[in-house]
């Protein structure tokens, strides 16, 4: 791969991080497990998953809880790539795909940007799905965002 651009294994390796963490939900109220993986520069991958609350609007998706879990372990910037796998849970809690990928909400979208404008990175964000995969950059699913610049 270039400095911005997965390679076909890391993007196989990162879909697979995210229907992997998808296990990790905590999702009784939904029964909606997503799981997320970050795919950094250097390689490394840290995957999470979404985390509801008895007061709904308290929940936190996949990826805002991988962007935190990044974070708190001392680099949320250098993020190229972002894989996302969601859907009703099987027996061992991983989500059973379907011909509908989970795609950002538009929260996370814009919690992506944030991470987006510290890389420069016009973040790459893969959706699986049962056949396959989506593949979006940010931009495309978050045009005309609201960022730094906007301040300015
Ligand atoms: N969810 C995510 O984790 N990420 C998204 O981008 C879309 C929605 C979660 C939130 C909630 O726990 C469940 O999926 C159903 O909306």
């Amino acid at each position: 791969m270039n400095a911005t651009h997965p390679s076909q294994t890391q993007i196989d390796t990162l879909l697979s991080a995210a229907h992997e963490a998808s296990k990790n939900a905590y999702a009784p109220y939904s029964h909606y497990h997503v799981g997320a993986a970050l795919l950094f520069s250097n390689g490394n991958n840290i995957a999470a998953s979404n985390i509801e609350n008895v007061s709904y609007g308290l929940s936190l998706c996949a990826e805002t809880v991988a962007i935190a879990s990044a974070h708190s372990q001392g680099n949320m910037s250098d993020i190229i790539a972002i894989g996302l796998a969601g859907g009703a849970p099987n027996e061992a809690g991983k989500a059973i795909l379907t011909d509908k990928a989970v795609t950002p909400c538009g929260r996370c979208r814009q919690m992506i940007k944030e991470v987006a404008d510290m890389s420069g990175i016009d973040t790459h964000i893969y959706c699986l799905h049962r056949t396959g995969h989506i593949h979006y950059r940010l931009s495309d699913i978050l045009p005309d965002a609201f960022g730094p610049d906007n301040l300015s």
